[in-house]
C-alpha cells in the first residue's frame, strides 16, 4: 500500500527545498522536477504544500506528463482527507456542459429531418397521383 500523508505535513513542504504537491489524492515531491518542469518551477512552487489538481487541470497536461508525474509520487493523502476526483475526460459529456447540448441538438435533428422528409415524399406521392 502506498504512504499515507495527511493534508497538514504536505503543507510542511511548500519550498524550493522541499516541494510536495498533492494532485488528486496523491502526493507528489516535485523537488528534483522543479528545474525540469515545462512550465516552469514557478508554478508548481506556487502549489507546493497545497493540493494542485485543480490548477494541473487547467494547464491541460499532456499524457505523457501524466506519465511522467508518477515518477515523483512518494504516497497518497489518508483516505479520510480525499477529495472527489473531477474526471476531465468526462467533463466534456457531463449535463450541465454546453456540449452536451449541442449533442441532444443533433439527437433531435435527425428524427425531424426525417419526419419532414416523410412528409414532402407523401404530399408528393399523394399530388402526383
Ligand atoms: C508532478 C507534477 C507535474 C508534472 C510531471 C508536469 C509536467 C509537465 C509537462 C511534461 C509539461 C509540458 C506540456 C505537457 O506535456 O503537457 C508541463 C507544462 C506545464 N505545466 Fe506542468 N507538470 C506538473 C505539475 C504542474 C502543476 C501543479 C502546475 C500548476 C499550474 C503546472 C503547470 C504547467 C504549465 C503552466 C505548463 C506550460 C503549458 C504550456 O506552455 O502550454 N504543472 N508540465
Amino acid at each position: 500500500m502506498a504512504k499515507q500523508f495527511r493534508r497538514e505535513e504536505v503543507k510542511q513542504h511548500n519550498d524550493n527545498q522541499k516541494s510536495w504537491i498533492v494532485i488528486h489524492n496523491s502526493v507528489f515531491d516535485v523537488t528534483p522536477f522543479l528545474n525540469e518542469h515545462p512550465g516552469g518551477e514557478e508554478v508548481l512552487l506556487e502549489q507546493a504544500g497545497r493540493d494542485g489538481s485543480e490548477a494541473f487541470e487547467d494547464v491541460g497536461h499532456s499524457s505523457d506528463a501524466r506519465e511522467l508525474m508518477m515518477k515523483y509520487k512518494i504516497g497518497e493523502i489518508v483516505e479520510s482527507e480525499r477529495k472527489p476526483i473531477k474526471d476531465k475526460t468526462n467533463t466534456w459529456s457531463s449535463s450541465d456542459d454546453s456540449c452536451s447540448t449541442q449533442s441532444s441538438l443533433k439527437g433531435w435533428i435527425l428524427p425531424i429531418t426525417i419526419g419532414i422528409l416523410a412528409t414532402l415524399i407523401y404530399r408528393y406521392y399523394f399530388q402526383s397521383h
